[in-house]
């Protein structure tokens, strides 16, 4: 059960699995940082910090996760509030940009590269940049989620989320020495 004390940060909270997250980590009285890739589009994420459920708990930053100067002012605007850090790094966005499903073959490099850029590398990348703030002298505890998936029905979707599993292990093993759990869950 969260609890006050844990501060969770999520990527992709516009929609989907991720909104549906923070609702129930703001429901069980967790802080939460909600990374989405356009302020803009955010309305249902600032009505959701107005409401009785988010009680001040609820931070919306921006982050587009292919974005190495996105990442970095995240970074910024996420330390300077939470100078303890923060306890789990909930690595939610995962894209299927694949136009309707069909064949493998049929896909050019660019849209490839574009859903495993956006699956498999961004996660890297971003763990990378918020290592600083997961491991911080006062915290007691660090967790990072990936949300994978166990099948993957279209194929460079599928392909994509393949490597995702692969990829948290490695990053179990990488950052066990610093007593940072790494684990990954499939929504359903
Ligand atoms: N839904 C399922 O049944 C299911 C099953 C297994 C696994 N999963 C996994 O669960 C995760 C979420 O899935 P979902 O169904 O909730 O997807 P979704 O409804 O399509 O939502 C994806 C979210 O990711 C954001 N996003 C996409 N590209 C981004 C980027 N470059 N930077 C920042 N945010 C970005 C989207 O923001 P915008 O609004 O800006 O596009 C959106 O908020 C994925 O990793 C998916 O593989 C889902």
């Amino acid at each position: 059960m969260p609890s006050l004390s844990t501060t969770y940060l999520i990527t992709g909270t516009l929609r989907g699995t991720g909104l549906e997250m923070m609702h129930r980590l703001l429901d069980g009285g967790a802080m939460v940082i909600a990374a989405c890739r356009n302020l803009v589009k955010a309305t249902n994420l600032c009505r959701l910090q107005e409401s009785g459920l988010a009680q001040g708990r609820l931070r919306i930053v921006q982050l587009d996760v292919t974005d190495d100067v996105s990442i970095t002012d995240t970074i910024k605007v996420v330390a300077e509030p939470h100078p303890r850090g923060i306890d789990v790094l909930i690595h939610n966005t995962g894209i299927a940009d694949v136009k309707g499903y069909s064949k493998l073959l049929d896909h050019g490099r660019q849209t490839i590269l574009h859903n495993i850029n956006t699956n498999v590398v961004s996660p890297v990348i971003i763990t990378q940049y918020f290592l600083p703030l997961l491991k911080t002298p006062s915290a007691d505890k660090q967790l990072i989620l990936m949300v994978a998936s166990s099948s993957g029905v279209a194929e460079v979707y599928g392909i994509s989320k393949v490597a995702v599993n692969k990829m948290f292990a490695e990053l179990a093993i990488d950052l066990k020495d610093r007593d940072i759990t790494v684990a990954g869950i499939h929504p359903g």
